[in-house]
């Protein structure tokens, strides 16, 4: 099974992304926690250039096959034996952030950036999409509080006022895989809805 993040930044895919984890495990189940873009040797190279060489002025196209490329490497030789294996791999963003980065934010053609997001992914298609929605000041000020930042992360705030939008529309088009959860509340609660929706899932 395939659990993939999603959401602004600073919406909490990686704190929700890691409290499943270790629930799953609690439970016996053998996950992997994975994340993009970022994997394995090209991924980090992949990661470099889109998010943090702050003097290369990327454009939209390119942007778009980086995040495919890594995401084609990363499904190839790591998600994929694993779920073949039977494992539960959850992943901290998939293609519906390039869907909604490149296609509602970058303004690339949205027919073209679906069916590429898509294709890289090869045949693997996420089994639950857990998208965290937040008011889009909410998260900008939560990452002003965790540091680190990146490339993506100092773009305009209209910028993320459509990427925000970009995944309510496709979670209303998708409403069965990609669910939407109210993420301005504290972690915990967040954490408890996500688990119980994920072991229903698991044992029914
Ligand atoms: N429910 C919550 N309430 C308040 N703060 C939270 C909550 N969840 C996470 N945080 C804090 O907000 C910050 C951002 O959370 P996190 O790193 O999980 O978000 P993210 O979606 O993974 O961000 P990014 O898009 O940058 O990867 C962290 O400092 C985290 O501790
Ligand atoms: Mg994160």
């Amino acid at each position: 099974m395939l659990i993939t993040f999603e959401g602004i930044e600073g919406s909490g895919k990686s704190t929700q992304a890691d409290m499943l984890r270790d629930a799953l495990v609690e439970k016996g189940y053998k996950v992997t926690l994975t994340r993009e873009p970022g994997w394995g040797q090209l991924g980090h190279l992949i990661r470099t250039i889109i998010l943090e060489d702050r003097d290369l002025e990327l454009d939209p196209l390119a942007e778009l096959f980086l995040f495919c490329a890594d995401r084609a490497q990363h499904v190839k030789d790591y998600i994929e034996p694993r779920l073949r294996n039977g494992e539960i791999v959850i992943c901290d963003r998939f293609f519906d952030s390039t869907i909604v980065y490149q296609g509602y934010g970058r303004k690339l053609d949205m027919r073209f950036v679906t069916k590429t997001a898509r294709a890289s992914a090869g045949d693997t298609t996420p089994d639950m999409t857990f998208l965290l929605n937040l008011p889009v000041r909410e998260g900008l000020s939560r990452l002003r509080g965790r540091g680190g930042t990146t490339k993506m992360d100092e773009e305009p705030v209209e910028f993320h006022e459509l990427i925000r939008q970009g995944y309510l529309l496709l979670s209303r088009r998708d409403p069965d895989r990609i669910i939407k959860i109210n993420a301005a509340r504290d972690a915990v609660s967040i954490h408890e809805e996500i688990r119980d929706s994920v072991l229903l899932r698991l044992t029914s």
